[in-house]
């Protein structure tokens, strides 16, 4: 099957816990959480004098750490121009994360530090390099920042929005709905599409307002986001809901694929299912959702 060139369900990319590196409970928590990541956090939740402590705590941590049931392990850095972030990147190459998640891009310059530093570590095949897009910077040269994605061999792949940072820097209001943030949210995933990344909306604060999240995840699903970074356990089930798969969506697309291997419509194009278009791009996109599908039934298993 010919898939489209980006954004194969390689990841299943849902759920992004955000976990303190300082705090010991929630990263023993973590561990039993139905996430799809575990974003452990040097940056922005761990004061300075704790930087250090937060370190140590990490490689202790992934010492320890059971990665066979395919969920992804990131470490958020604190950023590279700072006193402490190449001290992560070395308690990076301890602890091999999926990823490294680089706060406060600015601009491909970033992107491109952060892989020249693991290549010259000797550490190419280490860990894949994720972005927030937080800064307004970021959103000016998120083209060049995305087109990193093609030319670093694949290693950025993945990038992350950032609204608490962003709307600290520009002033844009925080109210329901997101009206003024929508059209910034979805120049992030256009470019990262073009240049086959993932995407993933911000995270959502008040983790009391089980309504007020269900329908952001449902908003950033429509958007086209891949899944949401969260920061409380309580938030998981909504996200994995939302950006899951229903049993409908996978029914319709098992009769979209289902339609052009029938006999009368081998050799078309475009075919009518009950008075719809349907064409071979909507048959790719079924097969892509079921991939998805398959992945999550995966997960469930493990
Ligand atoms: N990851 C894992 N476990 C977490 C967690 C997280 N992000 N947030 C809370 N928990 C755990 C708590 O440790 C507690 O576990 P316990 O029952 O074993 O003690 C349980 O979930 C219930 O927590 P609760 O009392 O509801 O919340 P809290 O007051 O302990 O913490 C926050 C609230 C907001 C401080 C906390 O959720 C947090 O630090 N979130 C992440 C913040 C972050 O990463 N920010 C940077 C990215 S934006
Ligand atoms: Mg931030």
């Amino acid at each position: 099957m010919n898939r489209t060139p980006h954004h194969h369900p390689l990841h299943l990319r849902r759920s992004l816990l955000s976990v303190p590196a300082v705090n010991a409970r929630a990263l023993a928590k973590s561990a039993t959480l139905d996430c799809d990541a575990i974003i452990y956090d040097l940056e922005d939740s761990v004061l300075p004098e704790k930087k250090a402590e937060a370190r140590a705590a990490l490689i202790a941590h992934f010492a320890a750490l059971d990665r066979s049931d395919g969920r992804e392990h990131v470490m958020r850095i604190n950023p590279l121009d700072g006193p402490d972030g190449l001290r992560d990147l070395e308690a990076a190459l301890q602890c091999m994360p999926d990823a490294v998640l680089l706060p406060k891009v600015s601009g491909p310059q970033d992107i491109l530090a952060a892989a020249d530093w693991f290549s010259e570590a000797g550490a190419d095949d280490g860990p894949r390099l994720w972005a927030m897009i937080e800064t307004a910077a970021a959103l000016l040269n998120l083209s060049s920042i995305a087109e990193t994605g093609r030319t670093q061999g694949g290693r950025l792949d993945c990038f992350v929005v950032g609204l608490n940072d962003l709307r600290k820097e520009t002033g844009i209001a925080d109210i329901a709905g997101r009206p003024f943030l929508v059209p910034l949210l979805l120049q992030v995933v256009v470019a990262a599409r073009a240049c086959g990344l993932d995407v993933v909306d911000s995270v959502f604060n008040d983790f009391a307002d089980s309504d007020g999240l269900a329908a952001e995840c449902r908003q950033g699903r429509q958007m086209g986001f891949d899944g949401k970074m969260l920061i409380h356990p309580a938030q998981i089930a909504a996200a994995n809901d939302a950006f899951g798969v229903t049993e409908a969506e996978a029914a319709e697309a098992i009769a979209i694929v289902a339609a052009f291997s029938a006999p009368e419509n081998v050799g078309k194009a475009v075919i009518n299912i009950a008075g719809r278009m349907v064409e071979k791009l909507h048959a790719e996109q079924a097969e892509r959702l079921l991939g998805k599908a398959d992945l999550i039934n995966e997960r469930k298993k493990a």
